[in-house]
């Protein structure tokens, strides 16, 4: 195993997870059965069936339901909507690196709110609202990416009250939701707040990021913002993916497939944790309950630049930790373990592999 290089900067599900048979199948059912519908132009908000579908599991009209070419394109399609330049928007700090790329490039005024082992820091939030009320505040409430830390119910319950009394929207990013592998469930802040807060996932994460399908929820008013914005842009997503997927819901592919990916990520976790604990004293973490990713702090003096180097020579790649930060002075000491490409064994051996670079 010494040679292979082994990579630890990408969030993604390993091949060998994607269902493809099936999803053959449920591409080629879709396609015979409602052709006319999937082959011709399809208008935003998205794939009617699909839609319902989606509003049956959250239990509102179809009309709160958008869906579209990715969860990411769909955040830059809120971020059009909602924020003028220069907006204040509050992220978690650290946060989803793709996320602070379209924050910035749509000229936002980024304030990064530090994370705690339960979710933001709420004195901080507070004493920030005070200074000014933001245009939005983007959470990654479930298994954090790139931390892995999961908001606790009381932290959620206060956002919610917040955003209500002072009347910003939260962003509520939840790909990795339904990937819990221990504890309990958590309420979403969407629940919480449903007049107040757009709840955004994916398909990416439970099924196939090629598919790029992604789907807001939220009140009515935003919904239709969203869809004249995406009607104006490209006419409608790409409805024979949305086509597929719902045939694929349809059949009740979808919890199965979401179990079968609990029982191969779960062990990999383990991995990673154990693997931390040998390998990795004096570094510090939260221990997530699912997704994707746990969130090292290496050591006072560590430097994650220079680290990466060294990494890359000893067959290792590892992510800039600066990129997770709204303010790049921060995150030098901050590394960030995707779990879920790797085996077991390769876990073990990329942070052996670190251990000695340390
Ligand atoms: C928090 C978060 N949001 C959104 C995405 C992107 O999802 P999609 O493939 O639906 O664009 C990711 C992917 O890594 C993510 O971690």
């Amino acid at each position: 195993m010494r040679r292979t290089i082994l990579d630890l900067t990408r969030g993604v599900p390993p091949v060998e997870a994607f269902p493809l048979d099936e999803l053959a199948c449920c591409a080629e059912a879709a396609l015979r059965r409602d052709s006319n519908a999937l082959l011709q132009y399809g208008r935003s908000p998205g794939y009617a069936p699909l839609r319902a579908w989606l509003a049956e599991q959250y239990g509102v009209r179809p009309a709160q339901v958008f869906t579209g070419n990715s969860s990411l394109e769909i955040f830059w399609f809120v971020i059009q909507t909602h924020l003028q330049p220069g907006a204040r928007v509050f992220v978690e700090s650290p946060s989803y690196d793709r996320a602070l790329t379209l924050l910035r490039r749509a000229g936002a005024q980024i304030v990064g709110i530090p994370m705690e082992d339960d979710g933001l820091n709420l004195q901080v939030l507070e004493d920030e609202l005070e200074r000014g009320t933001p245009a939005l505040l983007y959470v990654i409430a479930d298994f954090q990416n790139p931390t892995g830390i999961t908001t606790g119910l009381d932290k959620r319950k206060r956002l919610a009250a917040l955003a209500e009394e002072y009347g910003f929207w939260i962003v509520e990013d939840a790909p990795y939701r339904h990937l819990r592998y221990v504890g309990q469930e958590v309420p979403t802040i969407w629940s919480l707040a449903p007049s107040r807060v757009l709840h955004v996932s994916s398909f990416s994460k439970v099924l196939a990021p090629g598919l790029r399908l992604g789907y807001l929820v939220g009140p009515t008013q935003p919904v239709a913002a969203l869809a004249a914005w995406a009607v104006d842009t490209y006419i409608g997503p790409v409805f024979p993916t949305q086509g597929l997927v719902y045939e694929y819901c349809l059949r009740g592919l979808l919890e199965p497939n979401i179990g079968r990916l609990r029982t191969v990520y779960h062990p990999r976790l383990l991995a990673a944790l154990s693997g931390l604990d040998k390998h990795l004293a004096g570094a510090t973490w939260a221990t997530p309950e699912g997704g994707f990713f746990v969130g090292v702090t290496l050591p006072d003096g560590s430097d994650v630049a220079a680290l990466r180097v060294r990494a890359e020579r000893a067959g290792l790649r590892l992510s800039s930790g600066q990129d997770f930060f709204p303010t790049a002075a921060e995150g030098m000491r901050f590394l960030r373990i995707p779990f879920c490409s790797l085996t077991p064994e390769e876990i073990e051996e990329a942070l052996s592999r670190l251990a000695c670079l340390l």
